[in-house]
């Protein structure tokens, strides 16, 4: 646990283990950003040669070590590279502040010296260090905990009520993203579809969140033939979740429906080798969905949430669904499966349909849905469509905005016969055709949303980290798009 707070003190005087600055480059060479630029001049003219005799030449991610020798009170200076001056951006100051507390090893206490305009600044830095702080460490028998534990956040704006603002929403914003990566990380062993429902039960939610959950007779009784489809080949049972919060103010209602297969072994499909091992990551959707909605309830943001989390466990045996077989869904449409590995679509075709039940102004998905949306964007890169041009395009930029890449695709017009192109059913699942797998996946969903505004973010890729870490963000689970679905939720709380 990192506990951070706001000073105002000069970097040079901080009585830390160790001081984080950011260093750019410009035309001049390297120079370090206020306010660690004090800590820069208390080293004098040695400051940047001593930073290129030690390789440093401020790119961004680098990290170099000073040995302070009492030129300032922490015998430590950490200098984290932040690239061009010119190009320093709010998420470059969240990454730096990421890679700084994965720098620090053994130490009690830091002093994050790095510039802060407004408040914004500040809850970056904030959760840039919460974020890139994290570990998971409940698998590990020598679990000591070597992480910082005190944090001091240098600023002006320390006695602000924008900047405690900003500290405390960046707390709750880590905490939602770092559950998001604790979930994502625990094996499909332990995290089955009734251990996720008891763990999302077991969240301390603030009063006005109503959660329900829906086990395999329910769903059977609420003819949720996808989950129960999907659910039926492992002796783990689905589950359904559904967490509503309703402030005594709400603008608009937003319903998010996460895809949660707490292990996707594609079933008879079966995967390969290489395509099973990261498979656990299969449930980040309905996880961040879940995440986020205790975030937005926590911030108190005046906008109704109705979340469904689809849980089930993806597996093959002797009563796993077989290509060929049909499922009738919530609501009735008849859908012809034909390959058991696509099997998100299923599960959120019941979640879809039960959103539009409850009539929000807007349904955003999440899922960890096709390998085809990797092969589009690359590992970091969610991609989003939708039934609606605007919202489209309004969500990349707003996850610009949180410090998330995520793109625009298209649901090509040719996908709609290929979806209805089943010869027994109403739906076909599985696209007939080799390419365009994210995009025939989209289409197949939004045969179940009716006329509801509806995005579709596809965070295969960016969900699972399998590299090295970098920036804030850990190897393994990542969190993806819980920063993006709070940001949404108070921008569009902000709009009406
Ligand atoms: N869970 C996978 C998608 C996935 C792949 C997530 C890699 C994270 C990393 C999904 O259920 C799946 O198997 N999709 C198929 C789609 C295909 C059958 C249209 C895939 O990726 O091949
Ligand atoms: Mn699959
Ligand atoms: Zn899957």
């Amino acid at each position: 646990m990192t506990s951070i707070s706001l000073r105002s003190t000069d970097p040079t005087r901080s009585r830390v283990d160790v001081i984080v600055i950011a260093v750019a480059k410009n035309g001049k060479g390297l120079t370090a950003l206020a306010p660690g630029d004090q800590v820069a001049a208390a080293f004098g003219r040695r400051f940047a040669p001593t930073l290129s005799t030690l390789g440093f030449e401020g790119k961004a991610g680098e990290v170099a070590r000073l040995p302070s020798a009492g030129v300032v009170k922490s015998p430590l200076v950490i200098a984290v590279g932040v690239g061009e001056e010119a190009s320093v951006t709010t998420e470059s100051l969240r990454r730096a502040a990421g890679v700084g507390v994965r720098a620090i090893h053994n130490a009690a206490s830091a002093a994050f010296a790095l510039p802060t305009a407004d408040g914004a600044d500040v809850q970056a830095v904030c959760e840039g260090l919460l974020l890139g702080g994290y570990d998971f460490a409940d698998y590990r028998s020598d679990n000591d905990d070597d992480r910082v534990s005190n944090v001091v956040v240098l600023t002006d704006l320390a006695r602000s009520a924008a900047a405690q603002q900003a500290v405390a929403a960046a707390s709750t914003v880590a905490d939602a993203v770092n559950l998001t990566r604790d979930w994502t990380n625990m094996p499909g062993a332990d995290l089955t579809p009734a251990r996720f429902a008891e763990l999302t039960e077991a969240l301390e939610l603030p009063e006005r969140v109503k959660v329900t959950v829906w086990d395999e007779s329910r769903l059977r009784k609420e003819g949720c033939g996808g989950i129960l489809g999907v659910g039926q080949g492992s002796s783990n049972p689905p589950r359904l979740v559904r967490l509503a919060y309703k402030p005594k103010k709400a603008g608009l209602h937003l319903a998010l429906v996460g895809k949660g297969i707490t292990y996707d072994s594609g079933g008879l499909s079966l995967k390969t080798h290489s395509g099973l091992m990261s498979m656990k990551c299969d449930m980040a959707g309905a996880a961040a969905a879940i995440c986020a909605t205790w975030a937005i309830a926590s911030l108190e943001l005046p906008i109704q949430v109705t979340c469904f989390a689809a849980m089930a466990e993806n597996m093959v045996s002797g009563s796993a669904i077989r290509p060929g077989d049909v499922l009738t869904v919530r609501g009735g449409t008849t859908v012809e499966v034909h390959n058991t590995d696509a099997e998100g679509r299923l599960v959120l075709a019941d979640g879809l349909v039960l959103a539009t039940e409850a009539k929000p102004d807007l349904i955003i998905d999440v899922a960890t849905l096709t390998g085809p949306c990797i092969v589009a964007l690359g590992k970091r890169t969610a991609g989003v469509m939708s039934n609606d041009e605007a919202l489209r395009d309004a969500i990349p930029a707003a996850a610009l905005r949180a410090g998330e890449p995520m793109w625009p695709l298209p649901i090509p017009e040719e996908m709609k016969p290929k979806v209805h192109s089943s010869s027994i059913a109403d739906l076909r699942q599985h696209n007939p055709d080799p390419v365009g797998g994210a995009l025939f996946a989209a289409a197949f969903l939004r045969e179940f949303v009716g006329d509801h505004r509806w995005a579709h973010l596809d965070i295969a890729g960016p969900a699972f980290n399998d590299s090295d870490a970098y920036g804030y963000t850990p190897k393994g689970g990542t969190g993806a798009s819980v920063r993006t679905l709070i940001r949404l939720a108070r921008e569009f709380a902000d709009d009406s």
